[in-house]
This record gives C-alpha cells, sequence and structure tokens, in this order.
C-alpha cells in the first residue's frame, strides 16, 4: 500500500459516529464522503493512514425510538447498524479501516477505565443538575439556546436546532471540571490556529470560550441505556462524553498502548453544530487525562434543501441512494466535493447535479479518456506511441500536470477539497482544448505528420494517466476503469498521488468501459429517482 514518496507521516481521521435512531441522509453521506477523500489522498501519498466511523447507539434519544418501535435498543441498533448504516458505506464507496459502534466492548470498557482515571485524579465530583435538555441534540441548554415555540408548542421554550420542546431535568449527577480549562483551551487556539477550522468556526468557539466554561453535567440517572459509571452503577455516562471517547477506544486506548501510539491524535472531520462539543468539551477531556488533543478539528457547512438544513426529523431527508441509483457513487461522490466550498454551507438540487454530471464528468473528463484512448487503437493498432521533439503545447501540458499535482497536495494538506478538484480539472480543460488545437484526426490523413500525432497522443496518454491517479480518491471506480484501460501497473488506488505526472503503465491500452453512461433526462428531475 505505501508508495516509494512514502514519508511514514501517520494520518488518523475520523467521522462524526452517527446516531441510530434513524436511516442515513445525504447529509451524514456527505461528512463521510469527505473523510474519505482525505483518507484515500493521505494513504496515495504514502501516508500511515487510519480511517475510522462508526455508530453513537446510547442515550435517551435511541432508547425512545427502541421503545416506540417496541424493541430493546440494543436490538433497535443491529438493526439500524446492519440495514442501514453499514450499508451506506458501500453506497458511496467509503474506504473506511474500522467501524466502532459505541456498543462495542472494546469502548464501553475503556470508557469506564478513561472515567475512572479522571475520578481518580480529581476532576469529577457530584452535584445537582437543574436546567433544559434537548433529547434530539442530547445536550443541555442555555436559555440563550431556546426560542418561543409556535403551533401546537405555542407557549413553550423550545430548542432553537429541533424546534421541539426541551425538558426540565433536576437530577443529582455526577459532574466533570471542564470549568478549569477555559484558559488551556484558550492557550491552545491561540498557540495552534489551526486547531478549529474553518475560521467561522474558530472565531464562534474562541468567543464562547472567552465568555467561561462552567462544569458539564457528565452522568444520567433516570434511564439506563448507556455505559455504567464504574464507581456507582445507578448511573449511566452522558451519551455525548461517552460519544467522543470512540476516537480513542478505536484507537487502542487502554488496551492497545502500541497502536494508540501511533495513531493518536486525529483529525476529526465534524459537522459545524458538534464542532462545540468536539473543540471544547472533547480537548478538555483529554487534557484532564494528561492525553495529547487532537491534531484539528475541521467544521464542515450544511446541506440546505430550500434554504434550510437538511434533517429527516424536519422532512427534507434525501437517502444517498436516491442519488447513486441514478448517477452512481463516483458522481455523488464528486458533486459533493467539487460544488461546495468544503467549511461553507451548500445548497443540493437534482438539476445542478444533472448538469455537472453531463458537462463536467461525461463530456469532460468521461470523453477525454474514450477519444485518447480510440485514437491510439485506431491510428497506432493501440500501441503507445513515443514523443518526438515536445513543442511548446505538448511541454505545457507536461508543466501543468506538475503543477497541478502540487496545487492540489497543498489544498489537500488544508482540507480544501473542492480546490484540490479545481486544480486537477485545469488538466481536464487544457486537455480537452490541446487535442481540440492539436487535431489529431487532421494529423492522421498524412503520413508525413506521424511522429507529430505520436508526439500528440502519447501527450495525451500521459495526461490521462496523470488524471486517473490524481482524481481515484475522488473518482475511485471511473478511474480504476480508466486505469485498466491504460494497462497500470498494480492498483490505480495505490499509484504514489504526489508524483502522478510520472505513472508507469504498458506499452498498449485496452478498450474503455464507459465511465459516465448517459442518463434519461426523464430521471434526472428527481421525480423518478
Ligand atoms: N452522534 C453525534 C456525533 C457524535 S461524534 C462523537 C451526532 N450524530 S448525527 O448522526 O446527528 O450527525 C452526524 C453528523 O452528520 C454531524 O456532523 C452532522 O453535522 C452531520 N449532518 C447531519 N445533517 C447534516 C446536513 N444537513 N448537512 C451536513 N451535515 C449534516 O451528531
Amino acid at each position: 500500500m505505501m508508495g516509494s514518496m512514502s514519508d511514514g507521516s501517520s494520518f488518523y481521521i475520523t467521522t462524526p459516529i452517527f446516531y441510530v435512531n434513524d436511516v442515513p441522509h445525504i447529509g451524514h453521506a456527505y461528512t463521510e464522503v469527505a473523510a474519505d477523500v482525505l483518507a484515500r489522498w493521505h494513504r496515495q501519498a504514502g501516508d500511515d493512514t487510519w480511517f475510522l466511523t462508526g455508530t453513537d447507539e446510547h442515550g435517551q434519544k435511541i432508547l425512545r425510538t427502541a421503545t416506540a418501535n417496541g424493541v430493546t435498543p440494543k436490538q433497535w441498533a443491529d438493526r439500524l447498524v446492519e440495514s442501514a448504516w453499514q450499508p451506506l458505506l458501500k453506497t458511496i464507496d467509503i474506504s473506511n479501516d474500522d467501524f466502532i459502534r459505541t456498543t462495542d466492548e472494546r469502548h464501553e470498557v475503556n470508557v469506564q477505565l478513561f472515567l475512572q482515571r479522571l475520578f481518580d485524579a480529581g476532576y469529577i465530583y457530584t452535584g445537582e443538575y437543574e436546567g433544559y435538555y434537548c433529547v434530539g441534540c442530547e445536550e443541555y441548554k442555555a436559555d440563550s439556546d431556546l426560542v418561543d415555540g409556535t403551533g401546537e408548542y405555542e407557549g413553550q421554550k423550545v430548542c432553537a436546532i429541533h424546534s421541539k420542546p426541551v425538558e426540565l431535568l433536576k437530577e443529582r449527577n455526577y459532574f466533570f471540571k471542564m470549568s478549569e480549562f477555559s484558559q488551556r483551551l484558550l492557550d491552545l487556539y491561540e498557540e495552534n490556529p489551526n486547531f478549529i477550522q474553518p475560521e467561522s468556526v474558530r472565531n464562534e468557539i474562541v468567543s464562547f470560550v472567552r465568555r467561561g466554561l462552567t462544569d458539564l453535567s457528565i452522568s444520567r440517572q433516570t434511564f439506563d441505556w448507556g455505559v455504567k459509571v464504574p464507581w456507582d452503577e445507578s448511573h449511566v455516562v452522558y451519551v455525548w462524553f461517552d460519544a467522543l471517547l470512540n476516537y480513542i477506544t478505536a484507537a487502542g486506548y487502554g488496551y492497545d498502548d502500541e497502536a494508540f501510539a501511533s495513531r493518536w491524535p486525529a483529525t476529526h472531520i465534524v459537522g459545524k453544530d458538534i464542532a462545540r462539543f468536539h473543540a471544547v468539551i472533547w480537548p478538555a477531556m483529554l487534557m484532564a487525562a494528561g492525553l495529547e488533543v487532537p491534531k484539528q478539528v475541521f467544521g464542515h457547512g450544511w446541506l440546505l434543501v430550500g434554504g434550510e438544513k437538511m434533517s429527516k426529523s424536519k422532512l427534507t431527508g434525501i437517502a444517498p441512494n436516491q442519488i447513486t441509483d441514478t448517477f452512481g457513487s463516483d458522481a455523488f461522490r464528486y458533486y459533493f466535493m467539487r460544488a461546495i466550498n468544503f467549511g461553507q454551507d451548500g445548497s443540493f438540487s437534482w438539476e445542478d447535479l444533472s448538469a455537472r454530471y453531463q458537462a463536467e464528468l461525461a463530456n469532460g473528463f468521461g470523453n477525454l479518456a474514450s477519444r485518447v484512448i480510440a485514437m491510439v487503437t485506431r491510428y497506432f493498432d493501440g500501441v503507445i506511441p513515443d514523443a518526438g521533439v515536445l513543442d511548446a503545447p505538448d511541454q505545457a501540458i507536461r508543466d501543468t500536470e506538475v503543477r497541478v499535482t502540487a496545487a492540489a497536495d497543498a489544498a489537500i494538506s488544508r482540507l480544501a477539497i473542492h480546490e484540490a478538484i479545481a486544480q486537477v480539472w485545469q488538466l481536464v480543460d487544457e486537455l480537452n482544448g490541446y487535442i481540440t488545437l492539436q487535431e489529431p484526426w487532421a494529423l492522421s490523413k498524412d503520413p508525413a505528420n506521424r511522429e507529430r500525432l505520436g508526439t500528440v497522443l502519447n501527450t495525451a496518454v500521459r495526461g490521462i494517466g496523470t488524471l486517473a491517479v490524481l482524481l481515484s480518491p475522488v473518482l475511485p471506480v471511473a478511474t480504476s476503469k480508466l486505469w485498466t484501460a491504460l494497462n497500470g501497473a498494480g492498483a490505480v488506488s495505490d499509484q504514489p498521488i504526489r508524483s502522478a505526472f510520472d505513472w508507469a503503465g504498458g506499452t498498449t491500452v485496452s478498450a474503455l468501459e464507459p465511465l459516465f453512461p448517459r442518463i434519461e433526462t426523464s430521471e434526472t428531475d428527481g421525480s423518478a429517482a
């Protein structure tokens, strides 16, 4: 798996673990794809990559859903993981190395270990909690998080995110002394400005912590679907405290010190709505335990449908396979990574998806690849010609290959996935322009131009091979078909990405399977999908 360029750097990347109260929609799939593209890129760069995803199965929200469906919470979680969350990973071609469930023994046991250590170190005390709780968020709410309800909730305070009533809690709970970490967190944000990205999320969190942190209630006593507090089994651990620990329990914390030392710390990809848990509570927990804080927390934007954050509870949810059944997994991956600036909100529309599929994937990249392979087959019996003397346009293509490879890699290191793709697409566009101008079909008519024709097609073949390597993290299916047609060495997903332009292949080309088949327009308006 490691390429020759390997510098052996460790790259541990995570997605949030998803609540299993419901089935996935394209907002969840969006997070998965972003993390997957980054993981695949780093693997191809030779980094020692580990990509974790999984499910968040405890807490009141899941308990209530299970009860409403007449099953135990574990039965419910098993059903959802098997029928919906694991299959999602196949639907959108996710290359995760591990899948953690918070009901795994490796998780539950080591949540208890972590908690016991914090207790022994004096960071946990008993107290009285009184305040509001939103079961949808699984979060304690400040008055400023609440708004006046409307319609059936008229006269009640509701959660600003879920528009549903909050519940008044009055319980004797265990508390984590989070307030002690305000200054250390502010120092961390200052010393490492990349710790929270993008800037908008960072600013919001810095000003939140500047107002001062309160201690955090980390246990519940009124229900029992959770990890038991080790020294007091009448309490279960607060679901967020439990869930955040997945990032270290999956990496070996408490049972495989070597794996843990080589993987941790991680880069966390999360939606901006949960960035605060990851950039405030989570590093404070780690500091208290004497562990390293995460490498980075990146809070991406929301997928909007009709101007609102897409969600199942607001009935705006779209299932990922509604898109992939028609357009395929590559197009799903490409569309969301290309059309939305990673870090900002973006609106989904069937029209935009369909237009980009046609213009960029089918006509831009797919057609380029099939024309080049077809011309080598027709004019040189499938033998890739050598290049003769390079003219300026031929050299320009080679220069672009080198330039966009470096620029895309730099963009990925900033997690600017959309920019990386835009850089690579300069090569798609330049190659299309190059072929139009060089007119190989015209050169083929006069045997005197044989060497020139060879140089042009050699340049074009080199270019599409470079594209296969560079686009493999985003378009794993199409690029592997192209790689097969180029008789490339090994699997395209193993090709060193930082030297994509140096790719090695066979001496001939083979037939190319269609990369982006034509889609009947009646299927692309969404109604048939
Ligand atoms: N279980 C918690 C995370 C615990 S991580 C230790 C959770 N789960 S979730 O299933 O509700 O959401 C998981 C992720 O999906 C979040 O990052 C959330 O932002 C993301 N998305 C949910 N709806 C989304 C959109 N409409 N758009 C983009 N991302 C969205 O929170």
